[in-house]
């Protein structure tokens, strides 16, 4: 890891200490963490660089996988095995047999979590460490950035390697800041928090810093162009996070307008339908700004969406992609903001979003009679690929409604619960199928 200018330590030192106490209220300033580089199966390294309190011949990090241990492999491993045994049979037996029932665990883990066991092995004697606080105490004083990174790993934290705004290593005061990250909410809107730690000497592991660095609603908002990258907010909080990914996919729907426009018009459409695509674009300037606002009233910090020009798309290609993204999402979309006008508990959020609910019910019509127009317009087997595409949509719809919905979001932005999401999509799908929209051009 490369060293660190004195000045900037104390800088980033005294500005960490002085953002403590108003924890998640600006955002992280990534300079001068020095990234963690991959490992060879391209995570980070836990071992690699560690200066335990007594040096050992050989250190393996074993993952368990198999119920009480039955399935193991190796993580990672520093040094020689049984280098300085005096019987090595029976030393590399020792370590090839080592095992256990329990096992701690490594980094932010939300789905698939091994254990892991640390096989420690000084001549001929072999130790196996199976939990965080024998690990701590054989690591000792945390003296080198990749203890700090270890130590940041055992209290749950990630440190993401190559990613220098997500992971990473500074000295300060003595000790050592780790930068790392944490799920903080996996369902909806899955949540991504960033992490300034401060890893004392102890090992002892305290947030000097916080910031909600992604944040992907499941909701429906607005008509998503093709060629949209990953979306995702950024904030001081859960609420300013999610309207800042509103705010993204706000102003990816002007893009998507934008085009459908374009489009409408290479396919000599009528005159009415290419016009209401371009006003519809134009509302979705003034949403993106309204949720802009919204963001940053609530410590949501708003990026511009990523988006690869397409070129223009057939005739089929248009039909699925709003037989989807229109009759479905938008849609669905227009009376998800019904709902917030209604419930949200901050009035300016229920202004607001009766405001827009108002505008994407209008792009809502627009889908329905832009599907009247091109269905006469293609053959029974991409009507059948169109209907399908409608079909997974709403599909989708469904499987995003059987999501938790964090209770903040519920309350403040007004967002349905689970229970009324279920409610608004079976009902939704009952609808459609009854009696799909009438369209007038
Ligand atoms: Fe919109
Ligand atoms: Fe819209």
């Amino acid at each position: 890891m490369a060293s660190f200018n004195p000045i900037d330590e104390i800088l980033h030192h005294v500005l960490s200490l002085s953002l403590a106490p108003l924890v998640g209220a600006c955002g992280i300033d990534t300079d001068g963490f020095t990234a963690v580089a991959c490992a060879g199966a391209g995570g980070a390294p836990y071992l690699s660089g560690i200066a335990p309190r007594d040096p050992a011949d050989y250190v393996e990090l074993r993952e368990l996988t198999g119920p009480a241990g039955t399935a193991t492999r190796t993580r990672e491993s520093v040094g020689v095995r049984c280098a300085g045994a005096a019987d090595r049979p029976a030393c590399e037996q020792k370590i090839a047999a080592a095992t256990s029932g329990g096992g701690f665990s490594l980094g932010n883990c939300v789905d698939f979590c091994p254990s892991h066991v640390l096989i420690v092995n000084t001549r001929d004697e072999v130790l196996v460490l199976d939990t965080r606080d024998e690990v701590r105490a054989w690591l000792g004083p945390v003296d080198t950035p990749a203890d700090a990174v270890l130590a940041a790993s055992l209290d749950g934290y990630t440190v993401p390697c190559d990613r220098p705004d997500e992971g990473g290593v500074r000295p300060s005061g003595g000790a050592y800041e780790v930068l790392a990250t944490r799920y903080t909410q996996i369902c909806d809107p899955v949540e991504r928090t960033l992490y300034v730690l401060a890893v004392g000497a102890g090992g002892d592991v305290q947030e000097l810093e916080s910031e909600v660095i992604a944040s992907e609603p499941g909701v429906c908002i607005g008509r998503r162009p093709a060629g949209l990258g990953r979306t995702a907010g950024r904030g001081a909080t859960r609420v300013g996070a999610y309207f800042a990914s509103v705010a993204q996919l706000e102003a990816a729907s002007v893009w998507a307008f934008e085009a459908l426009g374009r489009e409408l018009a290479q396919h000599r459409a009528p005159r009415p339908l290419v016009e209401r695509a371009r006003l519809a674009g134009r509302d979705e300037v003034r949403h993106a700004r309204l949720m802009r606002r919204l963001s940053a009233r609530h410590g949501g910090r708003w990026e511009p969406p990523q988006i690869e020009p397409r070129p223009v798309r057939s005739l089929e290609e248009l039909a699925i992609d709003n037989a989807a993204e229109g009759c479905v999402r938008e849609t669905y979309g227009a009376l998800v903001g019904m709902w917030q006008g209604r419930c949200a508990r901050d009035p300016l959020v229920r202004r607001v979003m009766a405001r827009i609910a108002r505008d994407e019910a209008r792009h809502a019509k627009l889908s329905w009679a832009l599907d009247a127009w091109l269905r006469p317009r293609l053959s029974p087997a991409e009507r059948r690929r169109v209907d399908e595409a409608r079909r997974e949509a709403l599909a989708g719809l469904e499987e995003g409604a059987r999501r938790d919905v964090d209770r903040e979001l519920v309350l403040c932005a007004g967002l349905p619960d689970e229970q009324a999401s279920r409610t608004l999509t079976r009902h939704f799908a009952e609808a459609l199928a009854a009696s799909p929209p009438p369209a007038r051009i």
